[in-house]
């Protein structure tokens, strides 16, 4: 091994930290003029190995600094600080349409960053790197506590951020594909924010009863999470994508029991039989069926199932009497929901309604469905199974991913500084809360 090699120096900062954290990699003790690959590997959960890459030359001290170097070439290009994670993609080989979401919150992703000499595209498994460091990302900060919740038959994880508490809370909706999906909860809570995960859709009633949940399910998630003795009752909100947009519209709009601080819907619509249960939706979004669309490569494209947005007030939520403050965070390209419709039509309803002062509407050009914490990898397509029918289709999310990341890492600041003013704000929740700010 020549001198150049073995004294090359790489590090991390921080090496552990939250998923929506960014860190600096440093590469440097390496001749000036020299060009690097800075490589992040990753592999998942279910096996499968990720990575990305960008193509760096050393300036005049032998350094590349990845937060404000330009990448030339690679999975990314640019100056991109955390392009590394968010260019994430399978490895060369893997099986078409996968997806990267963590299952098991408290253990860390872990990313494996290492630096070769020369741009490098392809073949990393079989060179040896200058040098590599692990990478640890949490969703759960240390002290975050998980507990799975069964009583009165939910299915749910509560997340309680560290501390003593009591804690505002966040009810926190998937979309149509179910599970119990813990990440963004645990994530909500390393921020202060007590956030219960509800699956819906494949949750232990309906596996045992085969019937769909009713509204009272969401109402009983809410009264246990504001009845939590480390849940602050009055200062609830919920937050939501695609499907789970539709029911907290409904819920924060039509429920006698659900009163909310505050709401965070992503890519979603107010679209929907307005007394219906998550069932009558289902069969309502799927009449239009025959509009389904697809795109060259066959991905289906359901952005058509709502349009034109209709102008009957029965398929609508009654959004002019809506009480609380509303984030709709929509992605342009979304080619799953017709979120950008929706909003505007949102948007006309409340002007009309004169409730239009509660509504904030962040609009992200190029950006898809899958509006994510940020880092999380862009998918435009992937595998989808269908939680009713369990039918596995490749589905077209839409965006680009430069656009689609920047605009993950926007919307995220932007949803936590929101909820944050309506759940810690107005009334003086009491000193201790202020240590979580
Ligand atoms: C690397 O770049 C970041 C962002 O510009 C900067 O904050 C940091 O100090 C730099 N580190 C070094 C060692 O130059
Ligand atoms: C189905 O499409 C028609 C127009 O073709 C539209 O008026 C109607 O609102 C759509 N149905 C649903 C469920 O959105």
């Amino acid at each position: 091994m020549d001198r150049k090699k073995c004294c090359v120096q790489l590090s991390v900062h921080p090496s552990r930290g939250l998923m929506d954290e960014k860190f600096i990699v440093l590469v440097q003790k390496v001749l000036p003029g020299c060009q690097l690959t800075v490589h992040a590997l990753h592999q998942c959960e279910d096996g499968n190995s990720w990575e990305a890459f960008g193509h760096y030359t050393t300036d005049a001290s032998g350094t590349v600094n990845v937060s404000q170097d330009t990448s030339l070439g690679g999975t990314y290009s640019g100056v991109e600080a955390m392009g590394l994670l968010w260019s994430l993609r399978p490895v060369p080989g893997s099986k078409p349409g996968l997806r990267l979401r963590k299952k098991n919150v408290q253990t860390p992703m872990e990313v494996t960053i290492s630096v070769y000499q020369g741009h490098q595209t392809e073949g990393f498994v079989d060179q040896v790197p200058l040098a590599s460091v692990l990478v640890e990302r949490w969703y759960m900060a240390p002290g975050v506590r998980r507990i799975p919740i069964t009583e009165e038959g939910l299915t749910a994880t509560l997340f309680l951020p560290a501390g003593p508490g009591p804690f505002p809370g966040v009810l926190d909706l998937w979309g149509g594909g179910g599970q119990l999906v813990e990440y963004r909860a645990a994530l909500l809570a390393s921020h202060g924010f007590a956030s219960l995960a509800l699956d819906y859709l494949t949750c232990k009633i309906t596996l045992e009863t085969g019937k769909m949940v009713d509204n009272q399910y969401f109402e009983t998630a809410y009264r246990v999470l504001q009845q939590h003795p480390q849940v602050l009752g009055s200062r609830i909100a919920m937050l939501a994508l695609s499907l789970g947009t539709s029911i907290t519209l409904r819920m924060a709009v039509n429920s006698q029991v659900i009163k909310l601080r505050c709401a965070v819907c992503i890519g979603g619509s107010h679209v929907q039989p307005s007394d219906g249960s998550v069932k009558e939706i289902l069969t309502y979004f799927n009449r239009n069926g025959s509009k389904t669309r697809f795109s060259e490569k066959n991905e289906v494209i359901w952005r058509d199932l709502l349009l034109p947005i209709t102008t009957d007030p029965s398929f609508k939520v009654d959004m002019g009497r809506l009480q609380c403050p509303l984030m709709l965070v929509v992605g342009e390209d979304d080619q799953n929901w017709a979120a950008y419709d929706s909003a505007m039509d949102i948007k006309e309803m409340m002007e009309r309604a004169g409730n239009s002062h509660l509504l904030t509407i962040l609009s992200y050009p190029k950006t898809g469905h899958l509006i994510e914490p940020p880092y999380t990898p862009h998918f435009r397509a992937s595998i989808f199974r269908k939680a009713d029918t369990h039918e596995k289709i490749m589905v077209l999310w839409g965006g680009q991913t430069v656009e689609h990341s920047h605009a993950q890492e926007d919307a995220w600041k932007k949803m936590l500084v929101f909820l944050r003013e309506n759940l810690y704000g107005g009334t003086n929740p009491g000193a201790t809360l202020l240590s979580h700010l």
